[in-house]
């Protein structure tokens, strides 16, 4: 399998060199030249499969096998989705699929964890430093993939006292050869701090940079794989209803995922793409214009996003398939909304949601009134992440997961630097030029 550079035809090249540049030429991202199909049978078969070996499979498929054996891809996958993954029936026609068991409690877990292991594969011991910007949750996320792997050193850089301190204890207290810097600043200092790096002919010498960033194809082939998960645990009285999927969308990372699965064969019904009021994508395909505005600050503040990195791959999902824009759905939902759905959802269920996972059920929510289908709502964060706004909305004491618990205990082992490149470089080369 090879891929292709979206902004430039000509420039293909295999799994491991899209997983390591993230980017190709004139910034543009890889994808897929063909997504593999697969017949009733084999879905049918892989569906009875568990989650690794199913999982070792649909990723083998997008992978060279010269470049990785099945029984290699095996061991890194197993090593990667080390926690469970469950679809939690709500109502009789209703599930959450829920993404957050992992070591961070949230869906990245999947795409972050299954990219440092490859990297290390195919990093082949060679020394590489990760360097990324967080404004709370991606850090855990690479901090705790990458941790304790050989050869690979990791910085993540956040916006002092501006992530909550659980945050901020999730991935700050891990030490080993992760390092964390508090940098006096918002999140974009931090991200222009970070391009400066990646700019500076220096530093780019002396070390071996890698961004691990977020739209690296790693992530997405990784996602695939639970939208599989999903339909191999849909309880057996349900299991000929049309299955119609809500995700929670900001760069539509988790969407063109599913949108992969459903190119291979997975008979998927219908997505719906749940945005807040940064809603770019419902608009555009309600009137057919490409129109961003300011992105504003919401509740579900992952997905505050007004321009989606990812939605080039989706265009071209649609046309390698020749689909029309129509047979995707897309609902912008308030905060005013994203409340009330907690709240009633709390009332109705005893269920407890965080805003991203209750902006997707909002979203489905008339799909649910319709008999012939099951309605599966991505549960992407677990709600202990949003403690005290879960507290305030609904006066429950969430109990936090063991995995929090733990590092409240621990010492924060951040460093602290002003908003200053040279700083910074003076950090890099003192930490890590031998
Ligand atoms: C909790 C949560 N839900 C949903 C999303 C949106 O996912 P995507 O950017 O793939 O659309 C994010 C993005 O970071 C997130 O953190």
């Amino acid at each position: 399998m090879k891929f292709y550079n979206l902004n430039f035809h000509e420039e293909k090249k295999n799994f491991s060199h899209a997983l390591k540049k993230g980017l190709g030429k004139k910034q543009g991202l890889f994808f897929p030249i063909n997504i593999p199909k697969l017949n009733n049978k084999i879905i049918k078969n892989i569906l009875n499969l568990n989650f690794i070996d199913r999982s070792s499979y649909i990723i083998s498929l997008f992978l060279n096998k010269k470049e990785i054996s099945l029984d290699e891809l095996k061991i890194k996958i197993n090593k990667a989705f080390n926690f469970p993954i469950l679809l939690n029936i709500i109502d009789k026609n209703l599930a959450c699929l829920e993404l957050f068991h992992g070591p961070t409690l949230a869906f990245k877990d999947f795409g972050v964890r299954f990219m440092a292991q490859m990297l290390n594969f195919f990093n082949k011991g060679k020394k590489i430093l990760i360097l990324t910007a967080t404004s709370g949750d991606t850090g855990a996320a690479v901090a705790h993939a990458f941790y304790k792997m050989q050869n690979i050193e990791v910085v993540i850089l956040y916006p002092y006292k501006k992530i909550s301190i659980l945050q901020e204890k999730l991935f700050c207290t891990l030490g080993n050869n992760i390092k964390t810097i508090a940098i006096k600043g918002n999140f974009d200092d931090c991200q222009k701090l970070i391009k400066k790096v990646f700019n500076d002919k220096e530093l780019k010498k002396l070390l071996y940079l890698n961004s691990a960033n977020s739209i690296n194809i790693s992530r997405l082939i990784a996602q695939i794989c639970y939208y599989f998960e999903a339909f191999s645990q849909i309880p057996l009285d349900q299991k000929q209803k049309k299955i119609v999927f809500s995700v929670p969308s900001g760069n539509f990372g988790n969407l063109t995922a599913g949108l992969i699965a459903q190119t291979m064969g997975l008979p998927i019904h219908k997505f719906i793409a749940a945005t807040n009021i940064n809603d770019t994508i419902p608009r555009f395909l309600k009137t057919g214009y490409w129109k961003p505005k300011k992105t504003v600050s919401t509740l579900s503040n992952a997905m505050d996003v007004s321009i989606p990195n990812n939605w080039p791959r989706i265009i071209e999902i649609f046309n390698q398939n020749n689909w029309d824009f129509k047979k995707l759905e897309s609902f912008p939902i308030t905060d005013i909304q994203t409340t009330n759905t907690i709240i009633n959802f709390y009332n109705q269920y005893k269920y407890i949601l965080e805003p991203h996972s209750a902006v997707s059920f909002c979203a489905l929510k008339k799909q649910i009134l319709k008999k012939d289908t099951f309605n599966i709502f991505l549960g992407t964060a677990h709600p202990a992440k949003f403690q005290n706004y879960v507290y305030n909305t609904l006066h429950k004491k969430i109990l936090l997961p063991n995995i929090l618990i733990n590092c409240l205990e621990k010492k924060n082992l951040s460093y602290k630097l002003s908003n200053n490149f040279s700083y910074l470089k003076k950090f890099l080369i003192q930490n890590y030029v031998i």
